[in-house]
């Protein structure tokens, strides 16, 4: 059964927990990402998960190993469900994170779900710097070796989906740009519906704006459940 999970895209934690007290008691996770995690810090996080939520913390860290099996073990410690880090940071990096995530749990502490971008989906063919060849078949490459390295999913368009898995079957994908059956695509271009992405195979789906933005979240939020049950 995929998952829902809510990007609070917000500046300011009140705004960001006024959003997820309306959604309590419905089987959410929520995705603090860099501009409230920076904004706000780990107490955010703190408050989310005490409300009862599933935290994503989309950090996508990119640095050298140390660095970022330091950051990953800090995310541990904050008792996150799931983190990010880019795939294009290479094997040693992944590597780094992974070991960060299992120390953490043999150790008895939070053992989150370890997620790669592989290219981001904002960037199109040639703006990738001294890279030529089709984006698609990069970022399907890179799924393949972040999954041999260590990661449990990637952040991926719906549209590429398939053939992530078709290649790489026990890797999971979270894909946003989703849009539920009525309403607008915002500034989304390439949009699937919530029960296309699970028809697709996606394991996770993320929705800000059609949830954060309607009159009442809630009601979104089971609208798009129902859409994907
Ligand atoms: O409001 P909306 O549903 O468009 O929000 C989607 C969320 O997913 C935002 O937090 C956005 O940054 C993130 N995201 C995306 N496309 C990507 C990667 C992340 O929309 N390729």
């Amino acid at each position: 059964m995929a998952e829902l999970i809510v990007a609070l895209d917000y500046t300011d934690a009140e705004q960001a927990l006024s959003t997820a007290r309306t959604l309590q008691g419905t089987p959410l996770w929520m995705k603090v990402g860099l501009e409230l995690f920076t904004h706000e810090g780990p107490a955010v996080v703190q408050a989310l998960k005490h409300m009862g939520f599933r935290v994503m913390l989309d950090l996508k860290m990119f640095d050298i190993p140390n660095t970022v099996k330091g950051g990953i073990r800090s995310a541990c410690r904050l008792g996150v469900d799931l983190v990010t880090v880019h795939t294009l940071g290479g094997e040693r990096m992944i590597r780094a994170a992974a070991e960060a995530i299992s120390e953490s749990a043999a150790a008895g502490g939070a053992a989150p779900k370890l997620f790669g971008i592989t290219i981001l989906t904002s960037m199109s063919q040639g703006e990738l710097p001294g890279y030529t060849q089709d984006l698609g078949t990069f970022a399907g490459d890179l799924a393949v070796s972040g999954k041999s390295w260590g990661l449990d999913g990637v952040v991926c368009s719906g549209h590429e989906v398939r053939s992530i898995k078709q290649r790489c079957p026990e890797i999971l994908c979270l894909t946003p740009g989703i849009r539920p059956s009525s309403g607008t695509k915002d500034d989304q271009r390439r949009v699937m519906t919530p029960a296309e992405a699970v028809q697709a195979g996606s394991d996770y789906l993320v929705v800000g704006r059609p949830i954060t933005k309607a009159d009442s979240p809630a009601e979104a939020a089971r609208a798009i459940l129902a859409e994907m049950a």
